[in-house]
């Protein structure tokens, strides 16, 4: 099953909330799906994982430099290729979730646009956005798992199997 890992910094919980609801929608999608905060994200996490979506509200137009630090820290974890998005609740001017995207991009990741961002605490129709990003999350993932997988088994491609003749005008 394909694994996706939500991580967040949350100061008084408004990005959390955030990163539950997204986990709520991928589940509803039949994906692996847990949140943690940055401080107990453990490597392992972020390399098993197939999609990796990190939320951090806005301090000072920018992240709180622990989470910087973690940020930075994502190139060691062979995350090319992964599905990345990022989010956060912010007050004003909310720079931390594009600036996440950002270096998701630089180190290679498949990230979704736009970043969600929801103003200080999330209400109904909020969470609600949060559970349609994480139900994207999981059908991005759910494709690109199919792909490999059978890419490891070595199935052919299903056009070559069809005979000449057989596959239409
Ligand atoms: C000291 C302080 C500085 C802040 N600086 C910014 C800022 O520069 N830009 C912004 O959009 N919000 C700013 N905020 C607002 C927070 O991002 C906002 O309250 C957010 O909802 C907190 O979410 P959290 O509970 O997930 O940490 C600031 C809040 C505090 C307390």
């Amino acid at each position: 099953m394909p694994k996706v890992v939500v991580v967040y910094l949350s100061t008084s919980g408004n990005t959390k909330a955030m990163a539950d609801a997204i986990v709520e929608g991928a589940k509803s999608r039949n994906v692996d799906a847990m949140a943690v905060n940055f401080q107990e994200t453990r490597i392992e996490d972020i390399k098993d994982a197939d999609a990796i979506a990190i939320g951090s509200s806005t301090f000072y137009y920018k992240m709180l430099p622990p989470m910087e630090k973690f940020i930075e820290s994502l190139e060691k974890a062979n995350v090319a290729d992964k599905v990345g998005a990022a989010f956060g609740s912010y007050g004003w001017s909310g720079e931390a979730p594009v600036m996440i995207a950002e270096k998701m991009r630089e180190v290679g990741m498949d990230v979704i646009d736009p970043v969600l961002r929801i103003q200080y605490q999330p209400v109904e129709k909020d969470l609600e956005e949060c559970k349609r990003l994480g139900k994207d999350i999981a059908i991005k993932v759910k494709k690109k798992y199919t792909k490999a997988e059978s890419e490891k088994r070595g199935d052919a491609p299903l056009m070559q199997e069809v005979k000449m003749g057989e596959g239409g005008h």
